[in-house]
């Protein structure tokens, strides 16, 4: 059974993995907290979204009158444009529907829409809501959906996981305000980055929260017996499997508060005098070999005095505060040219190779490098380079 499940989950894609409602709500807190009144009158669509499943249409709908919005819609994916391993059963409230087709509910997509009290009870809830059958399958990249994502004022979801760099220039192409999740890795992707060196998108909340891993819940047909954390079953019976992801973070373009705190930072002496990490404390900063910016391997050891470019690890977009600092580039293969890091050079290479040095680094590459303070040649791992604001 586990060996079962655990072939099923690789070949599926991982893009069956559902939001829990308790992150979502933490993560929608902020932006309520920054403008209470972010949502009102807003037309939000959530477009990998079937109510069966996912806590962001529940979410909504719950919050519908609270947040004053005016119109949302959640747009799912057809049953057969899903991995096979993915069962479905129509939920009772659609197959008792006179709309019910034992055909379409497989192939198409669906939208469901709240905009009012349909029922006249009084409240605007799950009751109120409207569905039917999309033309196509709901893919996010149709005719159709693109029409809706024009409609909406916020795009709001958790896309499928191996289309994220797609779906990331179907948002920004919207114009649209969004808020969706992704990898910590994107950051650094060529299509992203970018927009978060510039301000245009920046990262979301949940980073201090479980160190930034995610807790999702996965149905039983996929789920990976060996990652499974927790097995919960829902009110009709369906058995939840919960999984742990790690590197997972909200990619946005709403202003929240925590984006404007300003990193508390000690002098570069200061650091060498006091810092808590024992690279630093009596040593110092390593200037790299190839790229004039020093080498500042933890966050709360950036220096509030240091006037040129630093190179930080990528989790510095969790405390990224725009008023703060400014973002040179990054090192990435394809955009370290750009920003002027040199080739790492034969010299370094022998160094390299003569300390023991294994891994496939060829002269002509552009990774940062340094000397570090015992004489080893090192490269560092994924950095933003970033400078200090100039008032
Ligand atoms: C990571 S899951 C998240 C679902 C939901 N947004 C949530 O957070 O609970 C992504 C969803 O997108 C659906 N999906 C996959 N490819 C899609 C596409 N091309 N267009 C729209 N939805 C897609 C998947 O079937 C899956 O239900």
């Amino acid at each position: 059974m586990a060996n079962i499940n655990l072939k099923n989950a690789k070949s599926s894609k991982n893009d069956e993995f559902y939001t829990q409602y308790n992150d979502i709500q933490s993560e929608i807190n902020a932006y309520i907290d920054f403008n209470p009144n972010v949502f009102k009158d807003k037309t939000i669509l959530l477009p990998c979204d079937d109510p069966e499943w996912s806590n962001f249409t529940k979410f909504f709908i719950n919050n519908f009158e609270r947040y004053g919005l005016k119109k949302l819609i959640s747009t799912s994916y057809a049953p057969n444009s899903k991995p096979k391993e993915i069962s479905y059963q129509p939920t009772l409230f659609e197959s008792i529907d006179p709309r019910f087709d034992e055909n379409k509910t497989l192939e198409k997509g669906k939208i469901f829409v709240l905009t009012k009290d349909e029922n006249n009870d009084g409240k605007i809830d799950e009751k109120d809501l409207k569905w039917n059958y999309l033309e196509g399958d709901g893919d996010f990249r149709s005719e159709e959906v693109k029409l809706l994502r024009n409609e909406a004022d916020f795009i709001i979801t958790n896309p499928p996981f191996s289309l994220f760099r797609e779906f990331f220039n179907w948002l920004v192409e919207s114009e649209k305000q969004f808020l969706v999740i992704g990898n910590m890795n994107a950051v650094s992707y060529n299509e992203i980055f970018p927009y978060l060196r510039n301000n245009k998108v920046w990262l979301g909340n949940n980073c201090d929260k479980n160190g930034g891993a995610m807790f999702y819940e996965i149905p039983e047909s996929i789920a990976n017996l060996e990652q499974v954390r927790e097995v919960k079953e829902t009110k009709d019976g369906k058995k939840v499997y919960i999984t742990r992801v790690q590197g997972v973070r909200w990619f946005t373009n709403i202003e929240h508060g925590k984006r404007h705190e300003k990193l508390k930072l000690m002098t570069e002496a200061d650091n060498i005098k006091f810092s808590r990490h024992k690279e630093i404390k009596d040593k110092g900063y390593l200037h790299y070999n190839n790229f004039d910016a020093i080498d500042v391997p933890f966050l709360d050891a950036i220096p509030s005095d240091y006037k040129g470019v630093m190179g930080v690890p990528r989790s510095f977009f969790d405390k990224y505060n725009p008023e703060q600092f400014e973002i040179v580039g990054t090192d990435t293969k394809e955009q370290s040219a750009e920003i002027g890091i040199q080739p790492i050079g034969e010299e370094w290479v022998r160094k390299y190779k003569e300390a023991g040095g294994t891994g496939h680094i060829t002269a002509n590459m552009r990774n940062l490098s340094y000397i570090d303070f015992d004489g080893i040649p090192k490269t560092p791992y994924a950095r933003i380079l970033i400078k200090h604001k100039e008032n």
